[in-house]
């Protein structure tokens, strides 16, 4: 997804815009380009200043090979990777877009909806435009605003003409000692050391350069300075306090692995520490969120929960519905979130809405969120991204805890969503009917699993060998029941992802109803069958599958010798409590997925056509 990063200060733009977007890469994107306003070198004292741009297809080294003789001067400067909406992922599409005469360079993120009419005036009055994007619009209408005004002036003119979504920053040679942004929609954070600031549509873009953050909120405009921050909301200045980020730049490094999916699939143990750490009462079974304090006595009395979510965070969510159904005993729906913002649910005041989401800025779960907060439910979030906006606009809500995550696709933060969800449930459960033991229980196996997470790891060098021995098959089946059906769709998406292998994820049961009849000796089965109470089940379709010489990858429990009759290859995990398995179960999919992956040659981090946070519909 497009990221924005910018800077003003003392130092010299460039070099820091440039590594805002090598940062901003594994957001995905397929073209970059930089933005400068700096005095003309060439045209002496009195002429001002000018707007430098440049541009490219393809990676930010693209760009940066353009920079080998030309280095671009300026303390100020915006920069843009863009994941193309609108027009081909081309130079001439890629941001900043600027106005007819070049005085105005802007980059922007989320989608202008009415761009189609805007430019069909601009253009009746002259206008040229230069690329296919709707985001030109905007550096147009800039143009038309009167000159002596000031950037966020017109800024502010333009903006109630924009429909649809924006996170955007505005330079302007002709009001050039500054950086206007506006958000509505779409992500915009500033970061503060003294009198030097960033931004970024994403705090990791400027995280080794300050912690000290402002997040801006639909409908608030910026103007930044060398005077200082101003923030203006319907015309008007506020204040707003920044606030300091936990993340490090050492955390979002590789620190020695090839690929952030594998370093984030290794730090899963210290992960579940993470999530579970000060939240345990293991004596007296009790989950302590802090986050949901303030809704406790209406969380006691609410009798359904919808959960929604994407991706993974939706699959995250399916074995919440399960678990937090049967040791809670409250009635639960998981459903996509980009279905239950056009749906009609039926919603009264003893329902809550809790949405999963690993960056908080998912459009179609915050759209979601924002649909149930009209209908006036109470509204949750199950976010890692500390300060987004998922966090910030529902009414209580738990963070992961997981750290940044980089890799496209989710691996710690997906595994941090379903030991938070036992954590809800053991709140939700403990204000009910669950019995302290089963509480203490809970807990106590929660705190095992960070070392049973390492004990799969010991297994590595045989899932590689495994995952190669699969890699030439072009379709997978993925198989799960109960808690595990959930990991079957979940295991089969990370399959895709990142090795553009078709594979489908079912809940075993439905195989005979329609999946079977793909099956051959070249449509392998993924069977996660730990020994559990649908053992049996998963044993039968085990079964099935090989009777139409479908290869049989088996995971199941340590101990459970007699797989070895019925499988061709085996995955073991330890032993756990049946609600929990699905904590262990993924870690050999993620790294099975991630091996294949890599022997066929792909760059895991950066899967085509995807992007770590889709924050447009
Ligand atoms: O940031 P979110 O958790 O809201 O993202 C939701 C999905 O886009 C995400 O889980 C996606 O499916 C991942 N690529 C899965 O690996």
């Amino acid at each position: 997804m497009c990221g924005i990063i910018g800077y003003i200060g003392t130092k010299q733009a460039l070099p820091i815009l440039l590594e805002g977007l090598r940062r901003l890469e594994y957001r995905g994107y397929d073209s970059a380009g930089v933005a400068l306003v700096a005095p003309d070198p060439l045209g002496g004292e009195a002429s001002g200043s000018k707007i430098f741009t440049e541009r490219a297809a393809g990676k930010v080294s693209e760009l940066e090979n353009k920079f080998i003789d030309n280095n671009l001067p300026g303390l100020i400067g915006i920069g843009h990777t863009r994941w193309a909406t609108h027009g081909a992922p081309k130079e001439e599409n890629a941001h900043p877009h600027g106005d007819c005469e070049n005085n105005i360079a802007v980059v922007h993120n989320g989608i202008i909806e009415n761009y189609q009419e805007l430019k069909n005036e601009l253009a009746a009055r002259g206008h040229k435009f230069r690329s296919e994007t709707d985001t030109e619009v905007i550096a147009h209408l800039l143009e038309d605003e009167p000159k002596e005004l000031s950037l966020e002036k017109k800024l502010m003119n333009i903006l109630p003409r924009l429909v649809g979504t924006y996170g955007l920053a505005v330079i302007d040679k002709n009001d050039s000692k500054k950086i206007v942004v506006a958000r509505l929609g779409s992500p915009l954070v500033i970061g503060i050391r003294g009198s030097e600031f960033f931004i970024a549509s994403d705090p990791s873009a400027f995280i080794s350069q300050t912690r000290e953050v402002l997040y801006l909120d639909d409908g608030e405009v910026a103007a930044l300075s060398p005077q200082g921050i101003e923030i203006i909301e319907k015309g008007i200045s506020k204040n707003k306090q920044s606030e300091l980020l936990e993340w490090s730049a050492e955390k979002i490094e590789k620190q020695g692995y090839p690929h952030f999916m594998l370093k984030e699939i290794n730090e899963q143990p210290k992960v579940i520490e993470d999530t579970i750490r000060g939240r345990l009462e293991e004596k007296d079974g009790l989950a302590h969120l802090g986050g949901l304090k303030e809704a406790e006595e209406k969380l006691r009395k609410i009798e359904k929960i919808i959960i929604v979510g994407c991706g993974s965070a939706l699959y995250s969510g399916k074995i919440g519905e399960y678990i937090i159904e049967e040791y809670a005993g409250i009635p639960v729906e998981c459903e996509y979130a980009s279905e239950f913002r056009y749906r009609k649910p039926v919603l009264d005041d003893s329902t809550a809405v809790l949405a999963v989401s690993q960056s908080g800025e998912t459009a179609d779960t915050l759209a979601a969120i924002r649909e149930a907060k009209r209908k006036g439910v109470l509204t949750l979030g199950m976010v890692n991204a500390v300060g987004s906006t998922i966090a910030r606009e529902t009414d209580a809500g738990i963070y992961n805890h997981a750290g940044p995550e980089i890799g496209v696709a989710s691996t710690k933060a997906f595994i941090s969503q379903v030991a938070a969800f036992a954590l809800i449930t053991l709140f939700l459960g403990r204000q009910r009917q669950m019995s302290a033991v089963t509480g203490v229980r809970i807990a106590e196996e929660l705190k095992t699993l960070p070392e049973k997470i390492s004990q799969i790891f010991s297994q590595k060098e045989q899932i590689e060998s495994i995952a190669e021995k699969y890699a030439k098959f072009s379709n997978f089946l993925y198989l799960g029941r109960k808690y595990n059906a959930p990991i079957a769709l979940e295991g089969a998406l990370k399959l895709k992802e990142i090795s553009y292998i078709h594979a489908e994820g079912y809940p075993a049961g439905e195989m005979k109803h329609g999946p079977i009849a793909l099956l051959d000796k070249n449509f392998p089965v993924v069977a996660i069958a730990p020994k559990d109470s649908v053992y049996e089940k998963m044993k039968s379709a085990i079964e099935e599958a090989k009777a139409r010489q479908a290869p049989v990858l088996a995971l199941t429990t340590e101990g459970n010798n007699e797989m070895e009759n019925l499988a061709d290859d085996i995955i073991y995990i330890p032993k756990t409590l049946e609600m929990l398995t699905p904590i262990l179960s993924i870690i050999p999919l993620q790294l099975f997925a991630y091996y294949i992956a890599v022997s066929k040659g792909y760059d895991p981090d950066r899967p085509r056509n995807l992007a770590k946070s889709v924050t447009v519909e």
